[in-house]
């Protein structure tokens, strides 16, 4: 039984169709990236998964279950961290992880455990005494995901965690995030960022104008719709000459000053060619690079579209 699965899930606001039937299952122990632009209908997903937006039509079952349930094991089993930071600002810390653990049934002993663990894993300990409006923003960040880890549920819906949050402290949550998949939590993880998906997920759906419309590691979304083609960039010293460029523009080769790029079905017979008319014709290669098709190229293929609008 999968811990969490969607079907056919419809929701309309007004004229507005913000999810267009939408079905994926989350797997035990696995990092699912929802990879989708401003207003795909993310956070509608993680909010009707949560129970706070009732579907038009279709079903959310959590570990089987119809959902919600609104019994006290089904709220357990599920933590939520939303977009928005939803922190008690004039609490500490510690103050701002008891109501929440309180909130999930937790006290007495068991709640300054589970506290004190949640504090840990946040890199919280040293400032648990600070009143929360004190703390940075990447600290901010890190609390609202330990606030909704604290009751350890075994799944986490993580809407955006980490916008405006800088590199560091966003490497540090990916670092949290990975350590609970390997203490079992199944984890939904919403991002507009193709990086933070690739990074971090096991498999990606990619969410546009409230549909999926693609589902599957990062490997075989770019297999399925890209195929084998890289993307070979050569930067030059100068200008390709007239022999060079049109050796080069016979290969595919796109030529824009001392930048040739060239799409290449078969990307090492590509190469080799390249190299053998830069030598040839003594043209002086400053950077050679092949690169990976990317989420973004995928999301472009699929919509015509950049991901970042
Ligand atoms: N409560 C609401 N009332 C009316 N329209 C809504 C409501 N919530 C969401 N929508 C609309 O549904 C669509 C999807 O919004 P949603 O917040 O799910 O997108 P998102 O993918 O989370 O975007 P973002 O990346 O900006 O957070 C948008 O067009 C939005 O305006
Ligand atoms: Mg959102």
């Amino acid at each position: 039984m999968q811990p969490l699965q969607i079907e056919d899930v419809v929701k309309s606001f007004g004229e507005r169709r913000a999810l267009d039937s939408v079905s994926l299952e989350l797997r035990e122990r696995e990092i699912l990236g929802m990879l989708g632009p401003n207003g795909a209908g993310k956070s509608t997903l993680v909010r009707t998964m949560m129970g706070r937006v009732s579907p038009d039509s279709g079903s959310v079952r959590i570990f089987g279950q119809t959902a919600p349930a609104g019994d006290t094991e089904s709220r357990r089993a599920v933590g939520v961290v939303p977009q928005e930071i939803a922190l008690y600002p004039l609490l500490t810390v510690r103050e701002n992880l008891g109501v929440f653990g309180r909130y999930h049934g937790l006290d007495g002993s068991a709640l300054e455990e589970s506290v004190n663990k949640a504090l840990h894993w946040a890199g919280l300990t040293d400032r648990a005494a600070d009143v929360t409006k004190t703390l940075s923003g990447g600290m901010k960040r890190r609390l609202n995901i330990a606030a909704g880890v604290l009751h350890e549920p075994r799944i986490l819906l993580l809407d955006e965690p980490t916008v405006g949050v800088d590199p560091q402290s966003r490497e540090r949550i990916y670092e949290m995030i990975e350590s609970l998949r390997e203490r079992g939590v199944s984890i939904l993880y919403t991002t507009h960022y193709m990086e933070e998906a690739e990074r971090l997920c096991d498999r990606i759906a990619i969410i546009d104008h409230g549909r999926i419309i693609a589902m599957g590691t990062q490997e075989a979304l770019v297999s399925q719709t890209i195929g084998g083609a890289r993307e070979i960039v050569l930067d030059c010293d100068m200008a390709p000459g007239a022999a060079a460029a049109a050796a080069l523009a016979d290969r595919g080769a796109s030529i824009d000053g001392t930048r040739i790029v060239i799409r290449a079905e078969k990307p090492a017979e590509t190469m080799a060619e390249i190299l053998a008319v830069a030598a040839k014709n003594a043209l002086p290669i400053r950077d050679l690079s092949m690169k990976r098709p990317t989420l973004e190229n995928v999301f472009l293929h699929l919509t015509g579209r950049e991901l970042r609008e």
